[in-house]
Order: structure tokens, then sequence, then C-alpha cells
């Protein structure tokens, strides 16, 4: 699974270097986009949408302008998150923050243009126009106001309050688990899939990312910063609601296992290819015990 996820990463990586050959772009801005996405990260987004892509028997590479648009979406909402006003963190990617290398005015304007030429990138798809054009409604909804961004209103909100777990679920699903349900959703419907695989990759892709934003929860606490490339104890410094605050590390814990197990489930139904649902079983798995 490791061997596979670092493959595709770094096949996504490359895309991502042609993307920003843009003698159009002003210099800075290219520097301040470039900085932030190709600083590392999992890439766990963009190569969801294309193993879902695979599992539904597309060729990855047609999909692959769209991996990159999740991956640039998510960049800008880590760069926006880092910010004074939400976050104010230093650390990214283990190197310092956007706004701590280039300034707030241009990490705000970098993570505009990363989301706007996600949507350029999205259109480049080599698929059936009329997939592009479902696909991209999903992405619309995952990334904005009814998605991550409304996910992020309600944790600014909530900052130093307390909140019960029905809440947090809802805040969590959509600032962390749209974005990671919509990158498998997309590949699927990308894929040209049918209704019924299209719901599998969303159960599959709403499950692990609940478990993979408690376990970024309990990282906070837990986790070594120099492996983690982000500060530690950030949360609760800021007096973040978080599973941990709530219900304790030993029940975060249950608790993303069971969303772990949820995501197995929905795979059970699924007659993909081997290879491929294998990886995303052991992608499901590693996700809880990721330390990075
Ligand atoms: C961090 O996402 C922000 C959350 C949604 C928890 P990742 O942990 O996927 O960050 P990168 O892309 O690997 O840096
Ligand atoms: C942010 O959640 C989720 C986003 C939409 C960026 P966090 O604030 O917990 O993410 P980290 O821990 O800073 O990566
Ligand atoms: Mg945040
Ligand atoms: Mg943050
Ligand atoms: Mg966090």
């Amino acid at each position: 699974m490791k061997a596979y996820l670092a493959e595709l990463g770094s096949k996504v990586d490359s895309y991502l270097a042609t993307c920003l050959q843009r003698p159009d772009v002003p210099e800075q801005l290219l520097q301040a986009m470039e900085y932030s996405l190709l600083a590392g990260g999992k890439r766990l987004r963009p190569v969801l949408c294309l193993v879902w892509a695979e599992m539904v028997g597309e060729d990855q590479s047609h999909v692959l302008p769209a991996a990159a648009a999740l991956e640039c979406i998510h960049t800008y909402s880590l760069i926006h998150d880092d910010l004074p006003p939400m976050d104010d963190d230093d650390l990214r990617r283990g190197k310092p923050a956007n706004h701590k290398r280039f300034g707030e005015a241009m990490a705000i304007l970098a993570g505009d243009a990363l989301l706007t030429e996600a949507f350029g990138l999205f259109m480049r798809c080599n698929v059936p126009p009329e997939r592009v054009l479902t696909a991209g409604l999903e992405l619309v909804q995952a990334a904005g106001a009814s998605g991550m961004v409304g996910g992020q209103v309600l944790d600014m909100q909530w900052t130093g309050g307390t909140v019960d777990v029905k809440d947090l679920s809802r805040m969590q699903e959509l600032k962390t688990g749209a974005m990671i349900r919509a990158s498998c959703v997309c590949g699927a419907i990308l894929g040209g899939a049918n209704t019924g695989d299209i719901g599998r990759a969303a159960a599959y892709g709403m499950h692990i990312g609940r478990a993979f934003q408690i376990t970024d929860d309990i990282l906070d606490v837990t986790g070594d910063q120099e492996i983690l490339g982000k500060p530690v104890g950030s949360d609760q410094g800021l007096g973040k609601v978080t599973y941990p605050a709530l219900i304790g590390l030993e029940g975060s814990r249950n608790l993303a296992r069971s969303h772990t197990d949820q995501a197995l489930a929905s795979l059970d139904a699924f007659a993909g290819p081997e290879d491929q649902t294998r990886f995303l079983r052991e992608l499901a798995e590693y996700i809880l015990v990721r330390a990075t």
C-alpha cells in the first residue's frame, strides 16, 4: 500500500509541477503557490480520486487533472487555515507556513489563486464532458459554503466554547469529511461509475474522512511535531472543539476505529479490481495508525 501511495503521490507531484510552468502569472504569486503545493503532503485526496477511477475501470491518467485540482483546493484550505485570524499556526508541511514566508496578503492571494486554478484543471479531464459537469458540482458542494468552508466557519464560531458530539460530528463532516468524500466520489463519477458504485465510493469516503479528522485531533495531542510537520498542541492552545477534548483519547480512538470498520464494510459490496480494493482497505487502516 505504501509503495503504491508513494508512486501515485509522485505522479501527482510531477503533474502539479508542470501545472506551475506559468509565465503568465506574477512571479511572487507563482512562488507562493508552488511553495505550499510542492511542500510535500500525503496527497491523500488526489490518490483517492485516482484509485476510485481505477476501481470503476477508468484509466487513471484521464482523471489526473481532477486529482491535481483536489490537491490545489486542499492546499489552499491549509494556507488559509494557518492564517493568524484562523488557527494562527506557523508551521505547515515541515516548513514555515505560507504567510510566515510570503506575508499574509500574498498567502490569501496564493490560496485564492489555487482555488480558482483548480477549476481550470478539473475541466481538463480527459473523460466525457457530462461526467466532468456532474463531478464538478460534487466538488463545488464539498469545497464551498455547504462543505469545507462552512465547516471551517463552524470550527471558528465554536472555538472556545462547548458543543455536543452531534455538532462536532457535523462540523468535522463538513470541514474535512466533505473533501475526502468528494475525492472518492469524483474519481468514481469521472470514471463512469453507476449510481450504486458512486454511493459506495461516497460511503467509503465519508467514513475514512471522519476517521481521518478524529485521528488528526488525536495527533494534535499525541503527535511528534518533527514527524507531523505542523504544530502539536495547537487545538488545546486555541480552545478548539475536538474529540479528545470531548470524549478523551480512548473514546476518540474507538470512534475512529468504528468509522474505519464502516468504510471497510462499504467495500464489501463492491466488485472492484482486487489490487485497488486491497489498497483502499489498507489505506483505511493506515489512516488510523498514521504518525503524519
Ligand atoms: C490536514 O490534512 C488538514 C486536515 C484536513 C486535517 P492532511 O493531513 O491531509 O495534510 P497534508 O496534505 O498531508 O499536508
Ligand atoms: C482543518 O482542520 C481542516 C481544513 C479544512 C484545512 P485543522 O485545523 O485541524 O487542520 P490542521 O491540523 O491545521 O492541519
Ligand atoms: Mg483549523
Ligand atoms: Mg489548523
Ligand atoms: Mg488539526
